[in-house]
């Protein structure tokens, strides 16, 4: 093993997962009477997505799921966080439910029970029906009931063997990135108008648990990215600009679900529709909130309207009241995100101090790093220590939050397998699990083989700590 680290203890019933999601490991885009999404579309763009890549192969995982939860079995994981493909179970959003598309997840379901792993699922992971675009995806209203219809099928289906369901992942990134800056599918930039699709994305999410409530399921949340944002300096300007960042980032996707409120009355301004009653909708009861953390932002007073967003170092257009600026000082993964698990807890009890009694136990729904891994040297091993290290420290401020009071009920790691990394394509690894793309082949890296002995410690020693062999 190329590092020791010793875990902080956790719960004995703390629950260790893995994450994907389907056009990111599934490929087949075209069998089983599967439908067009947005993200093929996007793809077919040039320039889109970098050396022209796309999900249409990605890992295979639709023909090779049983070797991947075989995998899942062998790491040991309680759970494996997947999201169901809307256009392969309703080719165009809106019609007949493709019988086929819904067999495929049964029998995912049925493999991962088989092994002993949790499916914890999520209805809306990016990749809408491009006939639901068609028709204005989510700046139509209607998309939001669509997706509540979606939720009644598979939640019918597949209720008696889920354990945790999820209906929306980061509505904040569909949002910015595919919405507002035209970076990710379906490529409009629509600046703030975009926030009328977050509107719809959050009535979605609010009709979808009522929708799997009905179908008598339980144990529901939404898996959201959260991170905290920093001024550039002590100055008021900045402080001004990064608090305006923060009400849109974090808290205007947090507040409905949590507070049935908008953080400021000029947001909700911004919105049409009968607002105030979709806020009594999205506000549901949930049993637990999920929260994706990668890296925190810092901002700046807006300057000569120059700035980028994020590692795709979009340009942003002018006009903005703020200007992200990079966060100097730490550690880099290869994507240049920086490397801050501190940052995680911070996130944590700013929920904890911003809600209160009305947030629910939390769960790390998503936590990883892309490395430019090589591929298996002559002895068949990835050595991707720092992905080790990534996980030991982000665990670690997990276990700090815990102990600050924050209830923390698991972590997922993003990902089990290097996949398809939306724009940025094939080149950013994330997985646990090295995929060579010519072949198809999969090498468990030694991240994967470091969980892997701290989870089977974990189940011979189910006393205390979860603690790493020889830690
Ligand atoms: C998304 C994933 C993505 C990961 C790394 C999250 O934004 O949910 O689909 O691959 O972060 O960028």
């Amino acid at each position: 093993m190329a590092a020791q680290h010793p875990i902080p203890g956790f719960p004995d019933d703390f629950v260790f997962g893995v994450a994907a999601a389907a056009y990111q490991i599934e490929g087949a885009v075209t069998e089983g009477g599967r439908g067009r999404s947005i993200w093929d579309e996007f793809c077919a763009v040039p320039g889109a997505v970098a050396r022209g890549e796309s999900g249409a192969v990605a890992t295979d995982h639709y023909h090779r799921y049983r070797e991947d939860v075989a995998l899942m079995r062998d790491l040991g994981v309680d759970a494996y966080r997947l999201s169901v493909s809307w256009p392969r179970i309703r080719p165009d959003g809106t019609g007949p439910v493709n019988a086929a598309g819904l067999d495929f997840y049964d029998r995912l379901v049925d493999e991962l029970c088989a092994a002993g792993v949790t499916p914890a699922v999520t209805l809306f992971h990016w990749d809408l029906p491009q006939a639901l675009q068609d028709d204005g995806g989510w700046m139509n209203r209607a998309t939001a009931e669509r997706l509540a219809e979606l939720a009644t099928v598979v939640g019918k289906r597949l209720g008696d063997r889920v354990g945790m369901w999820m209906p929306l992942n980061e509505p904040v990134v569909h949002t910015l990135y595919g919405h507002a800056l035209g970076v990710h599918a379906p490529g409009l930039a629509l600046g703030f108008g975009a926030l009328q699709a977050a509107h719809h994305q959050l009535l979605g999410h609010g009709l979808s648990v009522q929708a799997l409530r009905s179908a008598g399921c339980g144990n529901i949340g939404i898996a959201s990215n959260h991170a905290p944002v920093h001024p550039a300096t002590d100055g008021p300007a900045d402080i001004e600009a990064a608090d305006v960042y923060d009400h849109i980032v974090n808290w205007t996707f947090a507040d409905p679900v949590l507070l049935g409120k908008y953080p400021a009355d000029e947001l909700a301004a911004l919105l049409t529709g009968p607002v105030d009653d979709d806020l009594a909708t999205i506000a549901q009861p949930l049993d637990w909130y999920g929260v994706n953390y990668y890296e925190p932002t810092v901002i700046a007073a807006p300057g000569d309207g120059a700035g980028t967003v994020g590692v795709l170092e979009v340009d942003l257009p002018p006009g903005l009241p703020f200007a992200p600026v990079p966060l100097q000082g730490y550690p880099t993964t290869d994507f240049g995100w920086p490397i801050v698990p501190d940052g995680l807890r911070e996130i944590l009890t700013l929920f904890r101090d911003r809600f209160g009694s009305a947030l629910p136990p939390v769960y790390i729904t998503e936590s990883g790093c892309s490395f430019h891994d090589p591929d298996p040297d002559a002895d068949g091993r990835v050595r991707d220590t720092r992905r080790i290290d990534y996980h030991a420290d982000h665990l670690a401020a997990v276990r700090a939050a815990m102990d600050a009071g924050v209830d923390v009920r698991g972590y997922f790691v993003w990902s089990i397998l290097d996949n398809f990394e939306w724009a940025a394509g094939y080149r950013e690894r994330f997985g646990l699990v090295h995929v060579d793309y010519d072949t198809l082949d999969r090498t468990p890296k030694d991240s994967y083989r470091w969980f892997q002995a701290m989870l089977t410690a974990r189940r011979t020693d189910r006393n205390g700590d979860t603690r790493l062999p020889g830690s």
